[in-house]
């Protein structure tokens, strides 16, 4: 695949925490791309550094080797002033918490990433993003007034206000009743069918996982397969094997992978 039809790519990157007594790997060696016009589900074990990768391609980690691209530009390269700019511009998140201000209205919410960044953004920008979400009605409402599948669609509605190059979403219906997680996964595939958007979404779910056109699975830091067109069933056999191989020890987790069918990425 060609560098240019990638939204985000990460090669060989590392992320060590130093913190502790011992050092603990968060991602080891991994390589990967995500197309534009793609949504990608991210699985593996609690531990699995599902988050750090992430936060890595948000640029909100500090890698210990390798390099991410976001759009084409690599972040490493950038001063801090370009990287804000870059991640509020190309890059949107989207929490298990939702993360909206409690004192600021819908609308207000939406807004305030791009007014932070100093940019006006017209009323009707505002509306037709809370219209996309399904919430038009609900502009003037504040968080405590909306159940928490709303919440979440406000907040998915601010991630995707600057139109960016890559929509990241971490567990982000990990908090909602099932209903309420299938709009909000409805949203996320719409999201990822624009052709200049990738959407990476990392979940314990296999339902959720199925929303995806792949499954990108993570044991340990690394790279331990991937599912095309994924059915939830196969989601959940794959993660199952999983589990079990990091129960069964590193030598047998091999095996275990090859039992599953697992494709080395
Ligand atoms: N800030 C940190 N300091 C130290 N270690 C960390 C930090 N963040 C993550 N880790 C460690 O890195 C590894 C990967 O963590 P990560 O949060 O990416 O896992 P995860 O797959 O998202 O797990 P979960 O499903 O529980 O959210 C874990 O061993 C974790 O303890
Ligand atoms: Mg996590």
């Amino acid at each position: 695949m060609n560098a240019t039809d990638l939204a985000v790519e990460l090669r060989s990157v590392r992320r060590t925490y130093r913190r502790g007594p011992e050092p603990v790997v968060g991602l080891d060696e991994v390589s990967v791309g995500f197309p534009f016009g793609t949504f990608t589900a991210v699985m593996g074990p609690s531990g699995s550094g599902k988050s750090t990768l992430l936060r890595s391609a948000a640029g909100l980690e500090a890698i210990d080797a390798g390099e991410v691209r976001v759009d084409g530009t690599v972040l490493g390269g950038l001063r801090d002033k370009a990287l804000t700019v870059l991640r509020r511009e190309r890059i949107g998140f989207v929490f298990q918490s939702f993360n909206l201000l409690p004192a600021l209205t819908a609308a207000q919410n939406v807004a305030l990433p791009a007014r932070l960044a100093g940019r006006r953004t017209a009323p009707s920008e505002v509306t037709a993003a809370l219209s996309a979400v399904g919430l038009a009605d609900r502009a003037g409402h504040r968080p405590g007034e909306l159940s928490g599948g709303q919440q979440q669609r406000v907040a998915i509605a601010r991630a995707l206000l600057t139109r960016p190059a890559v929509l990241l979403a971490d567990e982000p219906t990990g908090a909602l009743d099932s209903r309420s997680g299938r709009e909000v996964l409805a949203l996320l595939r719409d999201a990822a069918d624009d052709p200049g958007r990738a959407v990476v979404m990392v979940t314990h779910d296999p339902v959720a996982a199925s929303y995806a056109d792949r499954v990108l699975f993570l044991r340990d830091g690394r790279l331990a397969g991937t599912l095309e067109r994924p059915t939830a069933e196969q989601v959940a056999a794959r993660m199952t094997a999983l589990e079990a191989a990091g129960a069964a020890g590193a030598d047998e987790a091999d095996e275990a992978d090859e039992a599953a069918g697992a494709v080395a990425c």
